[in-house]
């Protein structure tokens, strides 16, 4: 479905950049921009601008860019009609009559969250339906010990032993094979092409945004068999890195901290015990995304994971990405259980608080695991635990820091701090050396296996996609140049590009020039992926400064592109033409 464009128009007018961003970003005045701290990567300090003159908006770290609309795509994983669609709403525009109807290729997202809604409620019933749900209530109930009222505030469901009982009924509320399959409440059946039900025979946990949408499902065997949790794919409406379970209760009372867990049963134990700001991941490591969601609702994290050494394992990577958005991070060790679940319901809520309470900040739970692997009493073990303990010291970015933890592992491993000291700045010039030849080979590898990206041909031809960019960067910012080029002042046509991305950016800058209402950058992003328009903003940006160079550098480019096309074409003509050339060349000289 494609939207007229006067009203994509009329929707980024409506839309106030500012306050859109900072809903996700905290933006703060320099100059005439916004900076803030970019939501599509994990940084520090802010390289994320927002322009809100031109309503466009671009990071210097990761090259993200492009106008309100590319950042509602890339903010809520929507295609360009969904996007420019949430952002009418939220304008309040009627959306145009066309696209009424169900005329779009692919499912919607606003669908996916009906039939997810529908499923769910489905799902309740069956479990509460006294014959069909007996063994999975009793499950929750007895074998799992959760009350009534935590089943149903969670709105935890059952499906059916059953092929098609899901299908049957949502197919009765005009839902069709293919929208079924796109929620992943289906499968498809490789024989028919039918859909069949996805989740059978497990207890269901429904997976509700902070909006209140169910956004996919979890669902679990009631014995040993395998794989003991099915969880939703990535749908329109859903994306497993993007979401935490729990977070719709969790985002009502963590002002002061969240605890992060791995399993469903361990986030519904903790809230059924007064801890209601428990989340966890849908079956996947946490992600920076995870870690920028964080952010958003608190500033500190407990984490509570598995007591396995698996667990410990994913605690540590935790603490890293978290540590990464500046979160105060804390670390759970719980002892005698092998979780949160069995630690509630052996010791009960009074213990878990205090343990809670006495969770150790990530240095001390660190510096713990390494003090545990040695015995300090012999002396080469206490070299090692030290060479180990300053590295550690050394990750540590605050000179504040360092001091306290330096003078914590002095007492313990007594040993002077200036003895450690120096370890730890050897330690740090190291790091340092190390970080910096690690980005470099990265930077490298990155360009050498996948190159660039957004411009396929770029490495081919360096200096023409130089040229190339120049030219469209100033197109962009310039109607001048754009009218040089319309009026044939300047020669330029798309057979003097190279590279077939920016072929098509100058297409469509002069075919947008020449209609009605003149270039529009946001309506690029009907034609170009959010990459892409991140690519043009970058071209763009870049040539800002030109603004008094401007003319001479764009002839000067052009002439480039048209040198490189000349050189070409004789190099593929015959012979004798190349003598012509080449005589006439002497002869103009
Ligand atoms: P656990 O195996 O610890 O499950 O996996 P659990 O939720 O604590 O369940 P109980 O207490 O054993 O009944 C932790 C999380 O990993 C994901 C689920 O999100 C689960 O909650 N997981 C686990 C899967 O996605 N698939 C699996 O097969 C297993
Ligand atoms: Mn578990």
């Amino acid at each position: 479905m494609r939207f007229p464009e006067n009203f994509i128009q009329e929707v980024v007018d409506r839309t106030d950049i500012e306050e859109l961003i900072g809903r996700y970003v905290e933006l703060k005045r320099s100059g005439a921009n916004l900076l803030g701290r970019c939501p599509f990567h994990s940084e520090k300090t802010p390289s994320f601008s927002v322009s809100p003159g031109k309503k466009m908006f671009f990071c210097f770290g990761c090259h993200a860019g492009g106008s309100v609309i590319t950042f509602v795509q890339k903010a809520e994983n929507l295609d360009f009609p969904d996007a420019v669609e949430y952002l009418a709403t939220r304008a309040g525009l009627p959306l145009p009559k066309e696209n009424d109807g169900e005329n779009r290729g692919g499912v919607s997202r606003k669908r996916v969250l009906e039939m997810n809604l529908e499923a769910a409620k489905f799902f309740r019933a069956c479990l509460f339906d006294g014959n069909l749900g007996r063994d999975a209530m009793h499950y929750f109930c007895e074998e799992r010990k959760l009350s009534v009222a935590t089943v149903k505030h969670f709105g935890l469901g059952f499906a059916p032993n059953s092929w098609n009982s899901l299908t049957d009924h949502m197919h009765r509320l005009g839902y069709s094979d293919e929208e079924l399959i796109a929620a992943y409440l289906c499968g498809k059946s490789q024989k028919t092409g039918r859909a069949y039900d996805l989740f059978r025979n497990r207890v269901m946990f429904p997976i509700i945004d902070p909006s209140g949408n169910v956004v996919a499902f979890g669902g679990r065997v009631m014995d040993d068999s395998k794989p003991k949790y099915l969880n939703t794919s990535d749908t329109p409406a859903f994306k497993k890195s993007r979401h935490l379970f729990a977070l719709n209760f969790a985002k009502n009372c963590c002002a002061e901290k969240m605890i992060l867990c791995e399993g469903y049963m361990d986030v519904i134990a903790l809230h059924e015990a007064g801890f209601e700001y428990a989340v966890a991941t849908l079956g996947t490591a946490i992600t920076p995304d995870h870690a920028r969601i964080f952010s958003k609702y608190t500033q500190k994290v407990v984490i509570s994971y598995d007591a396995d050494e698996a667990g410990q394992n994913a605690a540590s990577k935790a603490m890293r990405i978290l540590g990464e958005v500046g979160m105060d991070v804390r670390v759970l060790k719980l002892n005698g259980a092998k979780d949160p679940d069995e630690y509630i319901k052996k010791f009960g809520a009074d213990r878990f608080r205090r343990t809670l309470e006495e969770s150790k900040t990530g240095f001390d739970y660190k510096a713990e695991r390494i003090f545990s692997k040695y015995d300090l009493s012999v002396g080469s073990d206490k070299i090692k635990a030290s060479n180990e303990i300053c590295a550690l010291i050394a990750e540590y970015w605050s000179p504040v820091e360092r001091e306290v933890y330096l003078s914590q592992a002095s007492a313990r491993l007594e040993l002077p701090v200036d003895v450690l000291k120096n370890t730890v700045e050897q330690a740090r010039k190291k790091q340092s050396r190390a970080a910096a030849q690690q980005r470099s080979r990265e930077a490298q590898a990155s360009v050498k296996k996948y190159g660039d990206q957004v411009n396929t041909e770029a490495a081919r031809d360096p200096r023409a996609t130089t040229a190339e960019e120049t030219v469209l960067g100033l197109l962009l910012l310039r109607e001048e140049y754009r009218h040089a080029v319309e009026k044939r002042e300047i020669e330029l046509s798309t057979d003097d590009f190279v590279t077939e991305f920016n072929r098509r950016v100058f297409a469509a800058i002069m075919r947008m020039h020449g209609s009605e209402h003149g270039l529009r950058e946001e309506l690029l992003g009907e034609e170009f992926s959010p990459d892409e328009m991140g690519r043009i903003q970058r071209m763009e940006i870049a040539r800002q400064q030109l603004t008094e160079n401007g003319p001479p550098v764009f002839r000067s480019a052009v002439q480039v592109l048209r040198d490189i096309r000349e050189q070409k074409s004789v190099k593929e003509s015959s012979l004798s033409d190349r003598i012509e050339y080449l005589r006439k060349k002497r002869k103009s000289t």
